[in-house]
């Protein structure tokens, strides 16, 4: 997997998995740490302690169509090999924490890549859910908000034409 948009879908996946209704994405580019932080936080069915331990593990999965899970030990690899680490926390019956810390000047730190396609990929794929990203980038914040856009849109989903149309125009400002 070449971009970490592409694994931060593949996190979010496993929170629409877990029924979640309102997922956060939350990037942090700290310049001064040196430090790139990508968490995905969800309000779904959450894992016991037992779980846990075991998601790291390529061969565990809940899935019952495919015998493996690759979702989060891809992105474990991704942040160790850049010098950082994933760390999950959960409860069950209230939801999931995953952070992947990297550092931000690392040689092996792959790039961010399109965020906005991925939220974009999300919202399609997910219109009903409650879709929150927020980025920090040094002193600068950009925040998105589905609850947000659909008061606007008065109606008009999400996901219609229209919807994906005022995503993009706000996914604009944060590329500033
Ligand atoms: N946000 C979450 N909430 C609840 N359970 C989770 C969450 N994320 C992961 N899990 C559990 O961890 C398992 C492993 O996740 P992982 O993404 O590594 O693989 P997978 O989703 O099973 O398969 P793949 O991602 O390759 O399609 C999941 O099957 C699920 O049981
Ligand atoms: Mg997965």
């Amino acid at each position: 997997m070449e971009d970490l948009s592409l694994h931060i879908l593949d996190i979010v996946e496993n929170s629409v998995a877990a029924e979640a209704d309102k997922i956060e994405i939350r990037i942090i580019e700290d310049k001064k740490k040196d430090l790139l932080s990508v968490e995905v936080l969800d309000n779904g069915a959450g894992m016991d302690n037992e779980t846990v331990k075991k998601v790291l593990d390529p061969f565990y999965t809940s899935k019952t169509v495919r015998r493996f899970g690759l979702g989060l030990p891809l992105l474990s690899e991704a942040a160790k090999a850049a010098n950082g680490q994933l760390s999950i926390k959960s409860k069950k019956g209230e939801g999931t924490k995953v952070k992947a810390d990297f550092q931000h000047s690392h040689i092996d730190r792959k790039p961010l890549g399109d965020i906005g396609q991925t939220i974009v990929t999300l919202v399609l794929g997910s219109p009903e859910i409650d879709l929150i990203y927020v980025h920090i980038k040094n002193d600068h914040k950009y925040s998105f908000d589905t609850r947000k856009l659909k008061t606007q849109l008065m109606g008009v989903p999400i996901n219609s034409p229209a919807g994906i149309r005022m995503i993009k125009e706000d996914l604009k400002k944060g590329r500033k």
